[in-house]
């Protein structure tokens, strides 16, 4: 075999979404030469799909600090947030908007010139009455305004991209100090080794293993796979996001700030639903809370349309012009995959996969943690994440719409900061361990070989996969169904150690692209499965009805869950750096 090309680098971003580009900015700023490797051409990262905004506490609109905005995203995780992490991330949100406002977002703006702010769910209605308006918004297509505006500002700094490399696993040397990744060119199918004193996880959310989701088909938990080869455990896998408007049926997602913007939800009967699950937020309460209202009114009956499988969005009220202006993508994905226009029809809407809140356990640094012997955590060396795929964990058992555009902000920027004082101090790359290299190759070339005429091909089980993961790890999951979930789960993990592709070329094989994938989504199906298992009690996002009360006695811990050794876990971190922390209480909007 002909000698793998390598290159080196200061640091290996994979991904290049806002958190990966976030980071590279900073870094090709201080001077640190940095590697993004992408899968995707960089401005297809799924952070462009982003649509009703970002939240920090400006008080452009209404009175507010973030300090409620902290009380608010703790409430929001149902208490399993870390709160030294939600405090950092709180703080340094008005920051990152002003930041992004100098990269030139063009933000939506206020009559007075200011940044344009909206209401969100879960936001504070406690000042005297009135509710905190926090999330800073580019029309609807605040992803998209912010990841073009990274971009240009790093071709501008200088830094390397890899476009269109796919990245197959971590590299490092014999005591495990992680020391870059090996990648390949899917369009000529050639490895490339990148040697990196620092490598940073930024490949976002693993929302392709259910059927019905808002994420790209490029979601497909590439980091989360590596880290878990890696020996690094994922963490609070149970809880994933459902929003509560994805398209029904479909997926495509309907943002939040319809209903900050005034809309709602009503069901079969013709009643605003929402009244009787949240009276006070009504529409406006916290993801979890709406998505289970509606799959309760579909599970009783009250759903509309000839299946009862959906509930509707009303926005025709809020009159056409308010719709062009604050709304003109929803406007014109209703009108292209429904052909309804919203400013005349509701919008047929149900819960949809949305967002992995679980991930990479890391510090309010972004290094990655691991427990070691009695220790909650330590840092891997070189190793950090950022973003959807890691979990700091800011969200805990919720997450709070809006606060998805500020972690990847605030955590890739802190990444960056820690990986330069870590470069500062370790000037040299390390000798890799050529085993590892051999490992990765094994996998890489694995899918270039058949190992049967029986195997199965890639894209049944993916769709296996996700059905499983539909029918067993829904909104609303139980002992029994939860039981018979792992259990399909570990028989398609075996399947796939003898699955086949037919195509085995060099030229752009995304038959080898989706194979890999799939491997990465069934280790986080996995994960997600095996922790909801074990969770015995409701909190956020992960609804037992077998053991419907949130259980803080026993579970206010985190799941980590590793492939090699299973279940374990730590403890939540209830200490912010600089105010008291909010213990428990019930949560009620
Ligand atoms: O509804 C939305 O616009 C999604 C926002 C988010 O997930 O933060």
């Amino acid at each position: 075999m002909a000698a793998i090309q390598r290159r080196q680098f200061d640091t290996l971003i994979i991904g290049a979404g806002g958190g990966g580009l976030r980071a590279a900015l900073r870094l090709s700023e201080a001077e640190a030469s940095v590697a993004v490797v992408s899968k995707v051409f960089p401005t297809r990262s799924h952070t462009v799909a982003a649509q009703g905004g970002m939240n920090a506490a400006l008080a452009n609109v209404s009175p507010d600090n973030w300090h409620w905005h902290m009380f608010d995203t703790i409430k929001g995780s149902d208490y399993l947030g870390d709160q030294d992490a939600i405090e950092y991330m709180c703080r340094a949100a008005p920051k990152a908007v002003y930041e992004l406002e100098h990269f030139g977002v063009p933000f939506s703006r206020l009559d007075n010139g200011s940044i344009y702010q909206r209401a969100f769910g879960g936001q504070s209605q406690n000042f005297g009455g009135d509710q905190a308006v926090r999330t800073c918004a580019a029309a609807d297509r605040t992803g998209h305004a912010i990841l073009h505006s990274l971009y240009q500002q790093n071709i501008r700094a200088k830094t390397h991209f890899f476009d269109e490399y796919f990245s197959v696993d971590l590299l490092k040397d014999e005591e495990g100090h992680v020391l870059g990744a090996l990648v390949f060119n899917i369009m000529d199918g050639q490895p490339l080794i990148i040697e990196a004193k620092t490598t940073l996880l930024a490949t976002g959310g693993a929302g392709q293993i259910y059927r019905n989701t808002t994420n790209a088909m490029i979601n497909t938990g590439d980091g989360l796979g590596m880290a878990l080869r890696a020996g690094v455990p994922l963490q609070d896998m149970e809880f994933f996001q459902f929003h509560p408007t994805g398209i029904a049926g479909r997926g495509m997602l309907i943002t939040e700030a319809a209903r900050g913007e005034g809309g709602y939800l009503v069901n079969g009967e013709g009643e605003r639903l929402m009244e009787r699950y949240a009276p006070k937020a009504k529409d406006l309460a916290s993801r979890d809370v709406v998505s289970r209202a509606i799959a309760t009114e579909i599970r009783e009956g009250r759903g509309c349309g000839v299946n009862k499988d959906h509930v509707l969005l009303k926005l025709d009220h809020l009159g056409e012009a308010v719709i062009q202006q604050r709304l003109p993508g929803i406007r014109q994905t209703c009108m292209t995959f429904l052909g309804i226009d919203p400013a005349e029809a509701a919008i047929p809407v149900s819960p949809t996969a949305h967002y992995t809140m679980g991930g990479i356990p890391t510090n309010r640094h972004a290094q990655v943690v691991v427990p070691v012997k009695d220790t909650p955590e330590e840092a891997v060396y070189g190793l950090y994440a950022a973003g959807e795929c890691a979990c700091v964990s800011v969200h805990g058992a919720n997450r709070l719409g809006g606060n998805s555009l500020l972690d990847i902000l605030v955590f890739g920027r802190a990444a960056a900061n820690h990986i330069i004082g870590h470069l500062a101090e370790n000037r040299y790359h390390r000798p890799m361990d050529e085993s590892s290299v051999e490992k990765a190759m094994q996998r890489f070339q694995r899918w270039n070989k058949n190992p049967g005429q029986d195997g199965e091909s890639v894209n049944v089980l993916r769709h296996e996969l996700k059905t499983v993961m539909e029918k067993h790890c829904g909104v609303f999951r139980n002992e029994a169904v939860l039981r018979e979930g792992v259990e399909q789960i570990e028989q398609l993990a075996e399947r796939v150690k003898d699955a086949k592709i037919e195509d085995h070329s060099d030229t752009f094989n995304t038959a080898r692209v989706e194979a890999l994938e799939l491997e990465n989504l069934i280790a986080c199906g996995l994960a997600t499965m095996h922790s909801a298992f074990a969770r015995t009690e409701s909190r956020g996002a992960h609804s037992r009805m077998d053991y419907p009360e949130r259980d803080d006695k026993n579970w206010m811990r985190h799941s980590l869950y590793s492939l090699d050794t299973g279940l374990d876990y730590k403890p939540v971190r209830t200490k912010p750096v600089s105010v008291d922390s909010f213990p428990p209480k019930p949560r009620i909007y």
